[in-house]
């Protein structure tokens, strides 16, 4: 990651620190403009790894050369008109530049500069030179500026630049070209117009696998009941609301999927008359008439379009139990004509609803494919799409 004299300096703090949180091993080169602003200690102690300036290092050799070989990607953000300038011409006069130009991993720039310099001609050449170079950009954004202006010019907020730089590091990943639909949340079943049946699912571990597909190099279309957590950047979001509405909604973007992740905790039953007015307390008869139906299952749906159709591919469905956990996720893979079932014990403490962990059985009709043990949703999330991608890559 590079880091030039830009008030939004503050924000390449967060982005090196989300970066880090992800997983990325985040070396930082600070210019001396950086360096106004912001210290190499604290990138440092965001990323755990060294930070570098122009005064050469004692323990690294040529550090331009190592970084810009060893290098995923090159981020540069905040870019500043002066060095997307010097970069535009080749020019090499700190170890910013000078690893710009030795490195052979994709450049990102996320340019930062305030009162219409980003309009110029001069900057929007060099950027049309970058661009041609195959020099990749997030941003700028629009919104007010340091100098209290308002224009384009406010570097990209870091957890969308998280998102650009997953994107450009998932171009490659067994799932690019691929698409992928993933359902998740919980599903309401009104009653009347302020009451509803659902159930305790966050989204977390949908919006996780979403994640991993994401990185992965998919194109991923999220189907959510009522969330409050973000969908992941790059992502196409579709809300629902019911299980007729998800049903709908999966079945549409299941049609030329690659894959389905059914991760949803959709709601079984639903109650068999609905009031389109609040129902009184007074309305004692409601309460004592109300009955619940059962609502469309909608892999058992799934399962009837892709016998004809063939997609989507590969269907991964989860089974929430509360006991004879392997036994009942057999029986739903078998019956929902699923390749994959990830069978949860919702009793299991660090497991299920509400927590940020999760254990789960994957199993297909092979038998056992993976016991995966209690950890992050996140992890749990990259063995699921690990084993579809390599049931649709054919190994
Ligand atoms: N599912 C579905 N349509 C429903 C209910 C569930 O497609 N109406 C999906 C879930 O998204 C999950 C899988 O089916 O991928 C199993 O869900 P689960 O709630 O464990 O099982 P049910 O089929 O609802 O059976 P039961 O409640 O009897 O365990």
């Amino acid at each position: 990651m590079g880091v030039t004299g830009s008030i939004a300096c503050y924000k390449a703090v967060d982005l090196a620190s989300k970066l880090t949180q992800a997983g990325a091993l985040v070396d930082v080169i600070l210019t001396d403009g950086a360096q106004q602003f912001v210290t190499p200690l604290t990138f440092r102690s965001v990323t755990g790894r060294p930070s570098f300036t122009d005064m050469w290092s004692r323990e690294v050799h040529v550090p331009h050369v190592g970084l810009g070989e060893a290098a995923d990607l090159f981020v540069v953000a905040p870019a500043t008109a002066h060095t997307l300038a010097k970069m535009a011409h080749g020019l090499a006069d700190n170890l910013l530049t000078v690893t710009a130009l030795a490195a052979r991993c994709p450049i990102l720039l996320a340019p930062a500069m305030d009162g219409g310099m980003f309009d110029h001609p001069a900057t929007q050449a060099n950027i049309a030179t970058l661009r041609k170079r195959g020099v990749l950009f997030a941003g700028p954004a629009e919104g007010r500026m340091a100098s209290g202006l308002t224009g384009l010019g406010r570097m990209v907020e870091p957890a969308d630049l998280l998102g650009y730089i997953r994107q450009v590091l998932a171009k490659s990943g067994p799932l690019a070209g691929r698409k992928v639909v993933v359902s998740t949340g919980p599903t309401r079943e009104p009653m009347d117009p302020v009451r509803f049946i659902s159930n305790r699912s966050t989204g977390k571990q949908g919006l996780a696998v979403a994640q991993a597909a994401l990185d992965a190099g998919a194109d991923v279309t999220v189907v959510h009941g009522p969330i409050s957590e973000p969908i992941p950047f790059g992502a196409t979001a579709v809300a629902v609301q019911t299980t007729d509405e998800m049903g709908n909604a999966v079945l549409e973007a299941a049609q030329s999927a690659d894959a389905l992740f059914m991760v949803a905790a959709v709601a079984d039953f639903r109650p068999n008359t609905q009031s389109d007015k609040k129902i009184k307390k007074t309305d004692e008869q409601w309460g004592l008439a109300i009955g619940l139906e059962v609502t469309l299952d909608i892999l058992t749906a799934v399962k009837a379009q892709r016998d004809k159709s063939g997609f989507p591919r590969v269907v991964l469905g989860f089974a929430a139990e509360t006991h004879n956990a392997f036994e009942y996720g057999r029986d739903k893979l078998l019956r929902k004509g699923l390749n994959f079932i990830a069978v949860n014990d919702v009793m299991d403490q660090g497991a299920g609803f509400e927590v940020d962990t999760n254990k789960v059985l994957l199993l297909s009709s092979a038998g056992v494919v993976e016991e995966i043990p209690l950890q992050s949703k996140t992890a749990v999330a990259e063995r699921l799409v690990h084993h579809v991608a390599k049931s649709l890559n054919g190994n």
